[in-house]
């Protein structure tokens, strides 16, 4: 029988564990603030914020919505951070990726505050996460590492591969992976797009991370019996629905759960954790400027 892990129930515990913080915080008077800004149109980023806003008042995090237009000149985005960076009220600032092309992604990054970098993306949190000193881990390979750890599945010693190199997804996870401490210590390879065989490294692997954004790209015939899958991506592909598409992974789950003895469902698998990890850091933001 093959484990569906399931993200929501993982992302749940993750969210009552944050209430006593949250309460804490609370006594002192402060309450956790979130700021989301979205520069862009794109139907799915307008929907992961929505997302990311309702879960802040679900759990008694305040948040601040920005909406730029996709045209704004990049200047006003850099004023907006800036004004968000002083805000005392705000302890936590996301930029929704990606921003137009007109924006220098790196520089946005980089005028974030470090300390209200939530995401994990600022140059400064990215080396010291690389340092084995994180200060705020990126959600999605966070969030991953709590529900590989809730299905009693350890990295330690393992060999596991991470398709996709990305700034988000690849590379965090592949260091987080790689480090002394729970949730890493494992053996990991690192494929992207220009790997020449692909097969030959997920067939090897005990976990495959896919991270890739390749509609269903890693098939059951990729790998070997009693894998553990999990599938970051999320992808609309046109299909005959109401919607005029639905949401397929970079796994293809049909065949990979045959092979596999626990694997992540799209929807409902990492999706929900990144949201919670964001929360998370949110807190922990806020508890380190007011403590
Ligand atoms: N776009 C896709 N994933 C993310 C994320 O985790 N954070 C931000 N800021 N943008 C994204």
């Amino acid at each position: 029988m093959t484990d569906i892990i399931d993200g929501n129930a993982v992302a749940s515990e993750v969210r009552d564990g944050l209430g006593d913080a949250i309460e804490t915080l609370d006594d002192a008077g402060v309450t956790p603030g979130l700021a989301t800004v979205l520069m862009s149109d794109d139907p799915a980023s307008e929907t992961y914020v929505s997302m990311k806003q309702r879960d802040c008042a679900e759990v008694g995090i305040e948040a601040f919505d920005y909406e730029l237009d996709p045209d704004t000149p990049a200047a006003e985005l850099y004023d907006l951070i800036d004004d968000l960076n002083a805000d005392e009220d705000v302890h936590g600032i996301l930029v929704q990726m990606p921003v137009p092309d007109h924006v220098d992604s790196r520089e946005v990054l980089r005028s974030i505050d470090p300390a209200k970098d939530v995401d994990g993306f600022h140059p400064e949190n990215v080396g010291r996460l690389v340092a084995g000193d994180a200060r705020f881990k990126p959600c999605t390979p966070h969030g991953i590492q709590k529900l590989l750890d809730a299905a009693g599945v350890d990295p330690e010693g393992k060999e596991v591969v991470v398709v996709g190199r990305s700034d988000i997804v690849g590379k965090p996870m592949a260091n987080l992976l790689i480090q002394k401490a729970p949730g890493g210590n494992a053996t990991v390879t690192v494929c992207h797009s220009r790997t020449e065989d692909l097969s030959e490294h997920t067939r090897r692997a005990d976990v495959v991370v896919a991270a890739c954004g390749v509609p269903e790209l890693v098939t059951g015939e990729m790998l070997s019996e009693g894998v553990v899958v999990v599938d970051v991506g999320v992808n609309r592909v046109d299909a005959d629905t109401e919607k005029g598409y639905e949401l397929v992974g970079d796994v293809e789950f049909e065949s990979a759960e045959e092979q596999a003895s626990a694997i992540t469902p799209v929807p409902g698998g990492v999706g929900p954790m990144t949201r919670a990890m964001l929360l998370w850091n949110t807190v922990k933001a806020a508890a380190e400027a007011e403590g």
